[in-house]
């Protein structure tokens, strides 16, 4: 029965006492790390769609968003700092629930990782357009956004993702000190965007505080507080990235859960007040179409009614692909308003390459249990990367970067985010139930609490995704089976008995950030 291939959590802890891979990562690192991987599009960009979804209210959809991944980052505390080896919840899976459901999130974390790449490419196509436009170089439009705003490919979005690409492919890693230097940038520039906003904003802004209500016009329909906070849930995507780098933390049992909740709470804080100064300096209600219909963000329909505005001169905070650029210039901060399109556009990168690095650290490790062709896990003998795999997953993402919609890219990303999630706080529950006296360093606080709210909390926001959205993750998960029962299930090394210890990782390709020395 395929429940019962189980790999043992024994034979997975000491494949991480095997590995040369050195602890040296201390919890300012690690909340460092965890910054770096979490700031980008979601809060530079999708404020946006939140505003167009939820209207001020967003500020509500932030805190929704912020308490599920508190929850749930204080399950993966409990399982990152007993099985701190890497895979992340693909790994905590296998050993808990068995290889099929493993796979089913292993298989989800590709649409997390990947698609967030594309979204972030996309985001950083925004600013990278407006930062040109500030310097009076104006590129056609057809070229800059795709199909679903009146253009036909996102020209900028699908070079970046090529780059990004490319670059791993040789073995660009990021130290850990360009990594502490763009989590600098970012904090700055929301700092000084916190620092110009709060003190002029006017209560005013925020009537009609919900204009959408929490539901919009009905469960399901993705608007409203509720769709937006399914929606920005993908500014705290990221985190788990601390999770993963748990084999190469200092006392993890300690420093795991210091690292993501840390993390989280400086995150959380920042977009509160982020989102505070955007909606009472410049307002956040939604566009309305031409009936007074309410309208989703990444439709034409949307497109031409901001088009409308713009040419009237007016450009509301839900019609801009810069956003936090474009409120600072808005009240007269014109060059600082640049200042923060050159942070996002040096700091966005780093979070396409981290996210496109975790994808093929996934990969790798299946490919590892050999559910996946080993073949596709080579790693080139000059450049030390699992080039091949790179390059298929850098040529899907730069295609969906180059004709989706960030905000639909961010949808379809979080499905699956969502779906890892919800299996991360049932292990934690079973492995309660199953292994009670194993050591945990860790403990999550109030267990039978938290870990169903995690879960009542992760199905909530996947029901408020946008329908087409939402339909990504069974049509995603029905390829995955199919792939599985063709491939995996005959070829999985525990399924053939094969539960290795793996020698010090010699072929595991570099990490993304490597530690300070
Ligand atoms: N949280 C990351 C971002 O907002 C994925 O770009």
């Amino acid at each position: 029965m395929i429940f019962g291939r189980v790999k043992p959590l024994d034979a997975i802890l000491a494949t991480a006492e095997k590995k040369s891979l050195a602890r040296t990562l201390g919890p300012v690192q690690l909340t460092l790390l965890g910054v770096g991987a979490i700031i980008g599009t979601g809060i530079f960009v999708l404020t946006a769609e939140a505003a167009q979804k939820a209207g001020p209210a967003m500020m509500w959809s932030f805190v929704v968003a912020g308490l599920v991944c508190a929850v749930a980052a204080l399950c993966y505390s409990e399982i990152a700092s007993m099985v701190p080896v890497s895979g992340s919840a693909y790994t905590y899976t296998y050993a808990v629930m068995g290889e099929l459901l493993a796979w089913m999130v292993g298989w989800a974390l590709i649409l997390e990782y990947a698609v967030a790449a594309s979204a972030v490419s996309v985001g950083w196509s925004g600013y990278f357009v407006g930062l040109l436009q500030s310097w009076g170089i104006s590129l056609p439009h057809a070229l800059v956004v795709g199909p679903y705003a009146g253009g036909i490919v996102n020209l900028p979005a699908l070079f970046i993702a090529l780059l990004i690409t490319g670059l791993l492919m040789i073995g660009t890693t990021e130290s850990a000190r360009v990594n502490a230097v763009l989590v600098a940038i970012k904090v700055t520039a929301l700092t000084v965007f916190i620092a110009l906003t709060l003190p002029v904003i006017k209560g005013a802004e925020f009537e009609p505080f919900m204009p959408n209500g929490w539901f919009g016009n009905g469960n399901g329909s993705g608007l409203g507080v509720i769709g937006a906070a399914a929606s920005i849930f993908f500014a705290y995507v990221g985190f788990d990235a601390v999770s993963t780098a748990a084999e190469e933390t200092k006392n993890p049992q300690r420093n795991v859960p210091i690292g993501l909740i840390g993390s989280l709470a400086i995150c959380t804080i920042f977009y509160l007040l982020v989102a505070a100064g955007a909606i009472g300096t410049i307002g956040a209600q939604p566009v309305a179409g031409p009936a007074g219909e309410v309208l989703q963000p990444g439709t034409p329909m949307l497109a031409s009614q901001c088009q409308a505005l713009i040419d009237a001169g007016r450009e509301p905070l839900v019609c801009s692909r810069e956003a936090l650029a474009h409120v600072l210039r808005s009240i007269g901060w014109e060059r600082i308003g640049d200042l923060i399109g050159v942070a996002a556009f040096l700091a966005l990168p780093s979070v396409i390459l981290i996210m496109l690095f975790g994808q093929t650290r996934i990969f790798f490790v299946m490919a590892r249990d050999g559910l996946l062709p080993e073949k596709l896990a080579t790693i080139h003998p000059k450049w030390k990367t699992p080039h091949v795999v790179t390059m298929i997953t850098g040529v899907a993402v730069a295609f969906f970067a180059a004709f989706l919609p960030v905000g639909q890219l961010a949808d379809i990303s979080n499905s699956g985010t969502l779906f890892a999630f919800f299996m991360v706080a049932i292990a934690v529950l079973i492995l309660r139930r199953t292994q009670p006296d194993r050591h945990r360093p860790f403990r999550t606080p109030l267990v039978w609490v938290v870990a169903p709210l995690a879960i009542l909390g992760t199905v909530g926001l996947y029901a408020n995704l946008p329908f087409e959205s939402k339909m990504v993750l069974p049509v995603w998960g029905g390829i995955g089976l199919l792939v599985y029962f063709a491939y995996g299930y005959r070829k999985s090394h525990v399924g053939r008995g094969l539960v290795e210890v793996h020698e010090a990782d010699s072929d595991a390709p570099p990490q993304p950030v490597p530690p300070i020395e």
